[in-house]
């Protein structure tokens, strides 16, 4: 998979992905990122790539044109779907990281400052996405996000081939906990059953912890789900347990 980062701090988001997993994946070829400074694309000797809003108020807006050059530059070496990263967008979720790591290529392009002409976004920019309800100085760490939960969920990314597959909402439900050694630890005791060998036991009981966290912690991802015979009768056990 290809993806190109423009921003104006597109060092910060290269830092990240020089690390861990996707630093991983970069190396085996599995993910081949490119990284722009909108900079690079002003139109002055300055390098000058905001002014002030139109209609007044605080902070600069991103121009339009320095923005159209980076994107027009990237698009000619390969054609590719932009995702404007800003507060205003669609709210990623794991539906999304899924069509988006099915892609074969990815413009991300981060926003600073108040915000961007908002004419070069219509122009240039075929979709919008925001990583929640927050608003960040910029979108580099958004586009640090975007790529780190696609890649992982590229073929080969990861070490172990089920740790994307068991991820939390994968299955639309969060993940189990999780313990290693020691055995116990500050009095507390692994639960027994992980360390019983029993790969049955081990799994409903990881369902039942997965379902139970759900409903405790983000009942929203239950609604309108219909769960199995199974997973209802091992989320009853986990409220009886919880209740009593
Ligand atoms: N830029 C600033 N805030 C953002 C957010 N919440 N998501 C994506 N990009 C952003």
């Amino acid at each position: 998979m290809d993806i190109d980062v423009i921003g104006l701090f597109p060092e910060a988001v290269r830092g990240f992905c020089d690390c861990g997993i996707v630093g991983r994946a970069s190396q085996l070829g599995i993910v081949t990122l490119r990284f722009w400074n909108l900079r690079d694309f002003a139109e002055d000797k300055r390098r000058t790539v905001d002014d002030r809003p139109y209609g007044g108020g605080p902070g600069m807006v991103l121009m339009a044109e320095p923005v159209a050059r980076a994107i027009d530059e990237v698009r000619a070496q390969h054609e590719a779907p932009v995702l404007y990263l800003s507060p205003a967008g669609r709210v990623l979720d794991h539906a999304a990281v899924m069509e988006f790591a099915a892609r074969p290529r990815l413009i991300l392009l981060a926003g600073r400052y108040e915000g961007m002409d908002e004419r070069v976004v219509r122009a240039c920019a075929d979709e919008e996405w925001s990583i929640g309800d927050y608003v960040l100085s910029g979108g580099e760490v958004a586009a640090a996000v975007v790529i780190d939960a696609v890649v992982r969920q590229l073929p080969g990314a990861l070490g172990h081939e089920d740790s994307a597959r068991e991820d939390s909402f994968v299955a639309g439900l969060l993940d189990h906990p999780h313990y290693t050694r020691p055995e116990l630890w500050r009095q507390e005791r692994v639960p027994e059953v992980l360390v019983s060998g029993d790969h049955e036991r081990i799994r409903t009981w990881r369902l039942r912890e997965s379902l139970g966290r759900t409903w405790l912690r983000r009942p929203d991802l239950l609604e309108g789900r219909e769960l199995d015979a199974e997973q209802k009768r091992l989320l009853e056990e986990f409220k009886r347990e919880y209740r009593g």
